[in-house]
């Protein structure tokens, strides 16, 4: 045979071959294609004790759709089907329910809504969509009310809530919607709602609208089509003059051949009151723009989902964050972006040339007739003529786009929702934060510092069955986000620096929120931003310049000197495995073996860990080094020794500190199993495929008296079994001729050497 002509004697040859068996049976669910972007170095499944979240929930209760920080930010108002609480987030852990009131919707329309066949079970509730603080006292509430929309003020007494008095509920049409599946949003702003929601039980009339306070209360005309009858509301934001709604929307002015999605910014001006004779009840500030979120030649990310402002510190202008997917899905996959825009360039966009539909061609073009003064649709002050007024109804869309700039691209992903804030890095240097929530229920945490692209620090799975994230709320003094869901409310920490156990590991994370602390040895939250001694390097997340003193170039030490050394004895007839735990899936990942080549023919590697089958001179150092953003350093350090022969250390590693560990084994011959692993079945199955392929093998070899010859000789010589121990090759081949190999387990059972029954 060709490999025993290569000079393997046949214990490696059956090493190797059960090795690449093994691999080829065990090939784990290896990383899933998390798609193209940036990857999130660390990922935690739910429940995963590295990322403990406290969970609140409620007996009874469910849909916690609406959340709400108090002013103080020490209360968490939460709008659940049919009820509201106020949670005390005060403290640390659990949230604790301070009070909670009931809001069903009544008897009568919970009737009526299933009349309309409407389900009784799912649908016909009343779900808390509007929940804002209206003033010191009041709270100011919305909800479905079984496909009736209402609404209602809420009193509140040492931030806790006051029961609701029906007689104080009143219609909510237009600032909640019917169908609880239906988007919507609204804003408080100077004492007045504005909310952008449909505005009818089918669903097919959607409505931005003002109500509360003293201003008239105004509409959007349904009948001029100012919006699509599918725009689908995400996100209010109010600005000094103006309040901005972003929603999604069939593009008319696009000639396209199927359904074209279309994100866009709408604003309205806070001093509308309304037309005198025309557009009576209705704003006379109405514009609306597209808004593009693409990478260069590629498909847009045409529909928008959620939409954040992040207030800036002067000189720096406040911008807009916005999550948006695709329409179209490319390679089976959806794929999600972060966009920024500029208030200013919203406002330059909304300053500029208007659209108008050619009523002979049914196309949009630009508008480039004379404009009155003062301009139409400005927020200027005092009534507008009439003759503004009629040209508002036609022109609503500006020519121009508000384009703005990719902050992050995923495919493989979706994401609903997104919170940002900034963190101040141990530079004094400010960073942004974001919070990204998906479609299957885990959250992102992004990172913006400096350069034009975000990278993903974490992501936590948050539920245990896959479900959208709907909704979350940062609270900024917890340093905690709220992450409400069906089953009831989650609270993130922002981090848990102590997880990266390391420098090296706690530098590379590139956490703002994390820093090395040297004196206590621990990756600390960054709670006071002037501790000169703590390392980080948000910049570069170079460990060589922060964990060393002072910085130093790369090629000095390839290789920083392990902390911690594990002995391992290894046991005969047993593959050692050897567990190298991967944190960061930014890092790549290899084995050393002091300075030779790890001895490939009795070794191998699955799923990170070393599997060492024991032979002479196998001993010694082995280093699983994970290679990360240039920098290589050892995450585990094993000593492989044998009890008769103790083989001497490398003086280049006296003084580390040493450890005796038990690793897994997998026992391959000898007496009984050691300890049985998760992968014995698979292991079995090896055995039947080995005994079949070595069957194969001995047949070719029967069949050549010389190869049969070279093959007694060396079988007899194997040379890794220690004396006293059975030769099973040599023994079994002769007692079972070639075509009986036995399969069964039941066989295994009776004779447990293992290796002689496969190859019989
Ligand atoms: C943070 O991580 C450490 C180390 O893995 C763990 O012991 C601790 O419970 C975690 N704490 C939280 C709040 O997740
Ligand atoms: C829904 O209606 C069915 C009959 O139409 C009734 O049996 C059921 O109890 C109702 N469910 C609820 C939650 O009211
Ligand atoms: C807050 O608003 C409610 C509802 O309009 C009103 O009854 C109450 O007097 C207001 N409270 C204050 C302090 O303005
Ligand atoms: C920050 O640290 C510097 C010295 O490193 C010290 O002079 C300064 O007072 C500190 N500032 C605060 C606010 O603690
Ligand atoms: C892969 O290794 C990790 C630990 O390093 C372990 O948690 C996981 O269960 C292993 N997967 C399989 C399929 O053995």
């Amino acid at each position: 045979m060709a490999l025993l002509a290569l000079g393997l004697d046949p214990c490696s040859l059956l090493g190797l071959v059960f090795f690449q068996l093994l691999l080829l049976l065990l090939s784990p669910a290896t990383t899933m294609d998390s798609g193209k972007g940036p990857m999130p170095r660390v990922k935690y499944y739910a429940g995963d004790g590295r990322r403990a979240l406290s969970f609140f929930h409620q007996k009874g209760l469910r849909d916690f759709d609406t959340l709400l920080l108090s002013s103080d930010g020490n209360t968490l108002y939460v709008g659940a089907r049919e009820a509201i609480l106020a949670l005390n987030i005060q403290d640390p852990g659990v949230p604790r329910l301070k009070n909670m009131i009931s809001w069903p919707a009544s008897d009568r329309k919970k009737s009526e809504c299933a009349l309309k066949k409407k389900n009784n079970e799912t649908q016909c509730f009343n779900f808390i969509r509007v929940l804002v603080s209206f003033n010191d006292t009041h709270l100011y509430a919305c909800g479905t009310f079984a496909f009736s929309p209402a609404c209602t003020f809420i009193g509140l007494q040492d931030s806790h809530l006051l029961p609701i008095l029906e007689d104080k509920v009143t219609e909510g049409k237009g600032q909640s919607p019917f169908d609880p599946a239906h988007k919507h949003t609204a804003v408080l702003v100077d004492g007045m709602l504005y909310s952008g929601t449909m505005n009818n039980f089918l669903g097919s009339e959607p409505i931005l609208m003002r109500t509360l306070g003293s201003q008239p209360v105004l509409k959007t005309d349904t009948f001029l089509r100012w919006l699509h009858p599918d725009a689908s509301f995400v996100a209010a934001i109010p600005s000094t003059q103006v309040v901005y709604f972003f929603f999604e929307e069939t593009a008319s002015e696009f000639d396209f051949f199927e359904r074209l999605h279309t994100s866009r910014v709408a604003r309205v001006c806070k001093n509308d009151v309304g037309g005198e004779k025309l557009l009576q009840k209705k704003w006379t500030t109405f514009l609306k723009a597209q808004l593009l979120c693409a990478q260069e030649g590629q498909l847009p990310f045409n529909v928008i989902r959620h939409a954040v402002l992040l207030p800036a510190e002067a000189p720096s202008v406040p911008r807009i964050y916005a999550v948006f997917t695709s329409q179209w899905q490319v390679g089976g996959t959806r794929s999600s972006a972060v966009c920024t825009f500029s208030l200013t360039d919203i406002e330059r966009v909304f300053k500029g040339k208007y659209k108008e539909l050619n009523k002979e061609t049914s196309r949009w073009t630009t508008y480039r007739g004379h404009e009155t003064d003062p301009r139409p649709g400005s927020c200027s002050v005092g009534p507008s003529s009439d003759k503004a007024l009629t040209f508002m109804k036609d022109h609503f869309l500006m020519d121009e786009q508000v384009v703005g700039a990719p902050l992050l691209v995923k495919s493989g992903v979706e994401y609903t929702q997104l919170a940002v804030e900034t963190a101040q890095g141990l530079d004094g240097r400010s960073h942004l934060v974001m919070y990204l929530g998906t479609s299957t229920g885990s959250l992102h945490k992004a990172v913006l510092s400096g350069h034009s692209t975000a990278y993903l620090v974490e992501e936590i799975q948050l539920f245990p069955d896959p479900e959208p994230v709907h909704n979350l709320q940062l609270a900024p003094t917890q340093g905690a986000i709220f992450v409400g869901f069906s089953g009831g409310v989650w609270k993130v920490p922002r981090a848990n620096c102590s997880v990266y156990e390391s420098c090296v590991d706690c530098v590379l994370a590139r956490d703002p929120h994390c820093a090395w602390d040297p004196e206590s040895r621990i990756c600390r939250l960054l709670s006071n931003p002037n501790l000169s001694s703590w390392k980080q390097d948000m910049e570069r997340g170079n460990p060589e310049w922060a964990c060393a003193h002072g910085p130093m170039g790369r090629s000095h030490r390839p290789q920083s000197r392990p902390q911690l050394i594990k002995e391992v004895l290894v046991v005969p007839n047993s593959i050692l495995e050897l567990p190298c735990p991967h944190m960061s899936a930014l890092a790549s990942y290899r084995w050393s073996h002091g300075k030779a080549a790890i001895p490939e023919t009795s070794s191998a590697i699955y799923n990170g860990s070393l599997l060492l089958l024991p032979r002479d001179g196998v001993g010694g150092l082995y280093q699983c080094v994970a290679t990360e953003n240039g920098f290589s350093y050892p995450v585990v350090s094993y000593w492989v020794d044998s009890q008769d022969q103790p083989l001497a250390m490398d003086p280049e590693l006296a003084g580390v500190p040493r450890e005796r560990v038990e690793v897994p084994l997998t026992r391959v011959g000898g007496a009984a199993m050691a300890a049985p692993r998760s992968y014995w079945p698979h292991f079995l199955v090896v055995t039947v495929l080995l005994a079949l392929v070595l069957s194969g093998a001995l047949i070719i070899l029967l069949a050549s008296p010389l190869g049969a010859l070279r093959a007694r000789g060396k079988v007899q010589g194997c040379g890794t079994l220690p004396p006293g121990e059975k030769a099973p090759l040599s023994r079994e081949q002769r007692q079972q001729p070639p075509k009986e190999h036995r399969t069964s387990a039941s066989d295994m059972d009776t004779d447990n050497n293992h290796l002689g029954t496969e190859v019989a």
